[in-house]
């Protein structure tokens, strides 16, 4: 199949820097060609905190990506993750301008800008202005506007923005080592990107990315987000509360957690024991493996409850028929889905990304979602070309000649 274009992708997680690089083939297949995530170092709670750490980490990733596809890598889609990420909708209508009073993309792109100029404190950076949908004199629910005969166009639109120091500080790091950024994403949208249908999407529904230090989360429906935000827990806090509760150091709580760890404590035999590596006492104890569940179960148990929370004030009644899709690779927690059920009363699955071919060895895997996610946010947007997703992306880097490649092909 013929290559139609390289993508790249960057996600700088709290506990890994990953970089993909991905060729999109002319029917739109995706498939890794080079990749690379080794630990990182720099970020807390997916905030950078030193940026020569973080700098390393993403260069380190860069290399082995590139050594392993013979391919430089240029300009990246690059996602912007933290609990300073928050959302906001809004509308936005004007009057259908032209002699033949028919909706053009001058039009919704006024209409957007409408919508846009909402009061947003100016130490926010805006990383995305979505449109949901379009409501055509009066008409509600309409996708696609453009073409049709209208007195008034109004657009409802989904806004993302980020602290403008962080996403200023991940930019630098990125540029710093050597790599123009072709379009900032906010992490939990990428996510969405991996693993969501978009008969879910229709249907209402949550991804919930719970990373080490933070939990992406964007809900959906009529097929577009209406809420995205990043909540400040993750297998990271689960991992420390081990380390506290046992006494013992984060990476036998870490080994534990992962081999032995559950948060459905259902499943748990009453006698069944585990050996515990102790701070001062190597030949380690006996515990009960309830007792371990117990701990896990707690925080588990607060991470879904805030989820609840966040669906339940995020508007349509807090019902999203589709459930929550966990994802990220805290969700291979044995017991997530179980507990998830339990707390928030809705379908709950696991998923890890699919459908994308190539060097995916490791890939297939919840915690590549928002890397791969962003690979095929870069694949639609070349060639789904959506109103209003090229608007928001700078006219330079790889994305920009694509962008005009793609508007040469839909004029
Ligand atoms: N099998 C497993 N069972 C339970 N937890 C796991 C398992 N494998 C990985 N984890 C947890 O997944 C977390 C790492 O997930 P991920 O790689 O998605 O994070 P990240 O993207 O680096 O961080 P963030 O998105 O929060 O900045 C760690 O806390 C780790 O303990
Ligand atoms: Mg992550």
């Amino acid at each position: 199949m013929e290559r139609e274009a390289v993508l790249v992708a960057i996600d700088v997680g709290t506990s890994k820097a990953v970089a993909l690089i991905g060729e999109v083939t002319a029917s739109g297949a995706l498939n890794i060609i080079g990749k690379g995530a080794p630990p990182s170092s720099g970020l807390k709670k997916g905030i950078v905190i030193n940026i020569d750490q973080t700098v390393s980490s993403i260069s380190q990733a860069i290399d082995q990506a590139e050594r392993l596809s013979g391919y430089k890598l240029e300009s990246a889609f690059v996602s912007v993750g933290g609990n300073h990420v928050e959302s906001q909708n809004s509308r936005g209508a004007v009057a259908v301008s032209g002699p033949r009073k028919e909706v053009s993309r001058e039009d919704v792109a006024r209409a957007t800008e409408v919508a846009r100029a909402v009061n947003i404190p100016s130490s926010r950076e805006i990383l995305h202005v979505l449109p949901r949908g379009y409501t055509v004199d009066g008409q509600e629910g309409v996708k696609d506007p453009l073409g049709m005969s209208a007195v008034r166009l109004e657009v409802e639109t989904h806004i993302v923005h980020a602290s403008g120091t962080a996403v200023q500080n991940l930019s630098k790091c990125v540029q710093q080592a050597g790599v123009r950024i072709d379009e900032l994403v906010a992490a939990p949208l990428a996510a969405a990107e991996a693993v969501l249908s978009d008969t879910e999407k229709d249907l209402g529904v949550a991804v919930a990315d719970i990373g080490a230090g933070t939990t992406d989360l964007a809900l959906f429906m009529d097929g577009s987000p209406f809420h995205t935000v990043v909540i400040p827990i993750g297998g990271a806090n689960v991992t420390n509360d081990m380390a506290i509760g046992l006494k013992t150091s984060l990476q036998v709580a870490e080994d534990l957690k992962v081999r032995h760890g559950t948060s459905d404590l259902r499943s748990v035999q009453p006698d069944q024991m585990l050996t515990v590596e102790t701070i001062g006492d190597e030949a380690g104890r006996q515990i009960a493996q309830a007792d371990l569940a117990a701990i896990i179960e707690a925080r588990m148990r607060e991470l879904f409850e805030r989820i609840g929370d966040e669906i339940s004030m995020a508007g349509h009644g807090g019902v999203l028929p589709a459930g929550v899709v966990l994802t990220g690779g805290a969700a291979q927690l044995t017991g997530a889905a179980e507990l998830g059920r339990e707390v928030l009363q809705m379908p709950v699955r696991v998923a890890a990304p699919a459908g994308v071919g190539g060097l995916v060895d490791n890939l297939l895997n919840p915690a590549y979602s928002t890397s791969i996610g962003l690979l095929l946010w870069g694949a639609h947007a070349i060639i789904g070309a959506e109103p209003g997703r090229f608007e928001s992306a700078p006219a330079y880097g790889t994305f920009g000649r694509l962008r005009d490649w793609v508007r040469n092909l839909f004029p």
